[in-house]
């Protein structure tokens, strides 16, 4: 472990739950570990660090704070672990702990719809407690300090933080699953949006697995409408990229590898096995919640004894529970069911000598749960949904000598991670009665072959291995140096013009030349950029290209008098300069004909929404339609294409008020490099607005300049306001004298 970043640098970390719970009895004040993935993990990660980096922790302590014991619980927590309590009020607890965040949103992104309830008062709690952290930040930071904010219980805090302190660097993990669209939208519409753009303040946001940042991503696309390319999105309003990764959470391993040898946890390991006599050990461990498919889990454990005879008086199934969020109803009810459920298995098949189930509900200290972890023959995991599952990787990493048998839900994020484990769907009794047969019978060579595989995996990818990723991601990225073109640049863009003798000139049209008009027929060159396209091409120095998205027709109709180069449709057609129309690449049409319908029906939806058709593409438009409707339509509609075409070699891009389907090989970069490497050209100026211009300044060589008209993120390395502006400096160039004043740039 090399430390989580520069030595100068604080890490500060946000979570609602801190390492520690403050009890209050008769005795005072007392600090105990906090249960659950993101403490244990965050502990772990914070006592492993060799090389500490300074950091603070802000959070909540575990249970409401009387007024006068404050500042003492504060002083303690400062000075012996480094945290800032964020005190919480029982209204607090009640309608935004146990309110939004476990009974809105915990149930919903694990895919129990019907547990949630959605509550006017609960959401207003979770903005108020939110808000609460955003002031207590301000208290606790400094200036460059680094935030990482944890789970599900803050996700409007990125972006609160971000109003505040809009350069702060901020990283965003999701502890638990984010869940699929259809489950997101379940959330009310001003709600979801809000918790999107409260996420989107960071700069990363971490998920444990790509499955739950590709569900984020859809749904930004359908509710914010941001697209997005390779995780990346772009935040035009002020200018931002956020983006997303998967960062699978890993354990402190050597931490549980080595106590598991340790003399303690080794006595304990005996005493445990003697105590059962030859009686195999099933283990199974987790918070007390309805996620972690604990019934399931007892009635797989029932059917096994049911059809295997032969294994009765053989093996004990030993359930930890973890008493979890006390007072939830859903959880109060489970508990009952779960304490009916073992009551009737050890009354059926128990005997005086042999009880099948040992129930423990309440918390252990860490040798015990190693002496367990390292004492039982399989540990059952059978989480119906689970953002990772520390618990998994904790018993694989306890097996010193390389046995034992993990036998593992499909719905564990960890899953991913362990596929050596026996994988199951818990929803099926029999198919857990199965694998608790096989792994019960798996033999002892079979058994190390596949632990030996996963702890390897789990050594290498330990929690400083997640935290070091996730922050140098975090800490590496710097914002793309692109700036206004300011008077200096430009006037040695202009000694660099007239030095030069074989010059290339390549403009975009619409949104570049001419502004943008309510229907594309409509934007029409005006006379002034005719006038400066036609001074240009004057000087026999310059050779100018149009690569437009238009189709060949009508650049003939508005260009055919001009001694320049077109490329129609993105490049799919090229006319050199005095020459004829060649095609570039043949997509083929017969997806169009598929298409179009598809299209068209979405058009009929939108009053003022249209479908163009080119030779090798379709467009879709909405800039006459009222906005909300075709942006929110168009969201929709990229979304269902990007299923249609991803194999069959078509591209949807999303442009200005408008989305185009093509051929995925067609580009204008691609086009660009072939005049490229015709001449030496030593003077290369490229001008574009919108994402297709993005191809074309990714292929220019070095030195080459390029202008990118707008706020909206570029790769180019200059940007204009508008056309208007871009017309001024191709007159200047040109010393056409255009009657326009130049602002900001002479
Ligand atoms: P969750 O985050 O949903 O609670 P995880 O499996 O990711 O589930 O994390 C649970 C953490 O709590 C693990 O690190 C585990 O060691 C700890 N834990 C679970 N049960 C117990 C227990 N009975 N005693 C002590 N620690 C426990
Ligand atoms: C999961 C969540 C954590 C939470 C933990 C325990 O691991 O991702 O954020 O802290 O469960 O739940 P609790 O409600 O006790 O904090």
């Amino acid at each position: 472990m090399t430390g989580l970043g520069p030595e100068s640098q604080r890490i500060v970390i946000v979570s609602n739950r801190l390492q520690f719970t403050v009890v209050q009895d008769d005795n005072g004040i007392q600090f105990n570990e906090s249960a659950g993935g993101l403490a244990t993990g965050l502990r772990a990660l914070l006592t492993s660090l060799a090389n500490k980096p300074s950091y603070v922790w802000v959070g909540w302590p575990g249970s409401s704070i009387d007024d006068e014991s404050r500042s003492e619980v504060k002083a303690k927590a400062l000075s012996e672990y480094s945290c800032w309590p964020v005190f919480l009020s029982e209204e607090d607890l009640e309608n935004f702990y146990q309110g939004f965040c476990n009974e809105t949103i915990w149930p919903l992104f694990h895919y129990f719809p019907n547990y949630a309830r959605y509550d006017e008062v609960y959401w207003e709690q979770y903005r108020k407690v939110n808000e609460s952290f955003n002031v207590t930040l301000q208290e606790a930071l400094n200036p460059d300090d680094t935030v990482w904010i944890h789970d599900y219980h803050l996700m409007l805090l990125p972006h609160l933080l971000r109003k505040t302190l809009p350069n702060i660097r901020i990283g965003f993990f999701l502890h638990i699953p984010f869940p699929q669209f259809e489950i997101f939208r379940l959330i009310p519409g001003k709600w979801r949006r809000e918790i999107l753009e409260g996420l989107l303040g960071a700069n990363l946001i971490g998920f444990h697995t790509h499955e739950y940042g590709e569900y984020f991503l859809r749904s930004v696309q359908r509710i914010l409408g941001y697209g997005n390319s390779m995780g990346r999105i772009t935040i035009d309003e002020d200018d931002r990229l956020v983006r997303v990764g998967a960062f699978p959470m890993g354990i402190d391993f050597q931490k549980f590898y080595d106590a598991a040898s340790g003399v303690e946890v080794q006595t304990e390991k005996e005493e445990l096995q003697r105590s059962l006599g030859d009686s195999k050990i099933v283990l199974s461990v987790d918070r007390q919640d309805y996620s972690k498919g604990i019934l399931h889990r007892l009635q797989g454990f029932e059917a096994m004894l049911e059809t295997n005879p032969e294994w009765r008086g053989k093996v004990t199934l030993i359930m930890l529970v973890v008493p979890s969020r006390i007072g939830i109803a859903d959880y109060e009810g489970m508990k009952k069911r779960i304490e009916e459920l073992v009551g009737k298995i050890n009354g059926q098949f128990g005997t005086v000598s042999w009880t099948p189930i040992i129930y423990q509900y309440r918390s252990l200290p860490f040798q015990s749960l190693v002496a367990m972890y390292a004492a039982s023959h399989v540990a059952l995991i059978t989480p119906l949904r689970d953002g990772m599952n520390l618990v998994a990787k904790e018993y694989v990493a306890a097996r010193h000598d390389k046995t034992g048998v993990l036998v593992l839900s499909e719905m564990a994020g960890a899953a991913k991670e362990l596929p050596e484990a026996i994988i199951i769907n818990p929803n099926n009794r029999e198919e857990i009665s199965d694998a608790l047969k096989t792994a019960l019978e798996m033999s002892c060579e079979e058994q190390m072959r596949r632990n030996i595989a996963m702890q390897n995996r789990l050594r290498r990818y330990d929690v400083s291995r997640w935290a070091t990723d996730f922050l140098h991601e975090l800490l590496s990225y710097e914002d793309p140096p692109v700036t206004w073109l300011e008077a200096d640049v430009w006037r040695a863009v202009r000694e660099d013009y007239h030095r030069s003798v074989r010059r290339l000139f390549i403009f975009d049209y619409d949104g570049t030349l001419v502004p943008f008009a309510g229907s594309p027929q409509l934007a029409k060159p005006s006379t002034e950029s005719l006038a400066v396209l036609l001074s240009l091409t004057k000087d026999p120095r310059n050779e100018l290209l149009l690569a437009s998205g238009r189709d060949r027709v009508t650049l003939d109709r508005w260009f055919a008098g001009l001694p320049i180069s077109l490329a129609a449709e993105h490049g799919a057609w090229i006319r050199e300069q005095n020459g004829d129309w060649k095609v570039q690449q043949f997509s083929g049409s017969e997806w169009k004909r598929k298409l179009f319908p598809i299209l068209e029906m979405y058009a009929d939806r939108v009053p003022g929404a249209f479908v163009e058709e080119k030779e090798f593409s379709l467009v879709w438009h909405y800039r006459m339609a009222e906005l909300n409707q075709g942006r929110s339509v168009a969201r929709e509609l990229a979304d269902h294409l990007l299923i249609f075409t991803a194999s069959i070699g078509l591209q949807v891009l999303t442009g200005n008020k408008a989305i185009e389907i093509r051929g995925a090989g067609i580009n204008k970069g691609t086009a660009v490099q072939r005049w490229l490497a015709k001449t030496d050209f030593d003077f290369v100026l490229a001008i574009g607005d919108d994402l297709t211009d993005e191809d074309v300044f990714a292929v220019l060589p070095q030195g080459a300049y390029s202008f990118h008209v707008g706020a909206t993120q570029t790769g180019a390395r200059f940007r204009l306001r508008d056309p208007m502006e871009v017309l001024r400096c191709l007159g200047e160039l040109a010393g056409c004298g255009l009657d326009v004043a130049r602002s900001g740039t002479t």
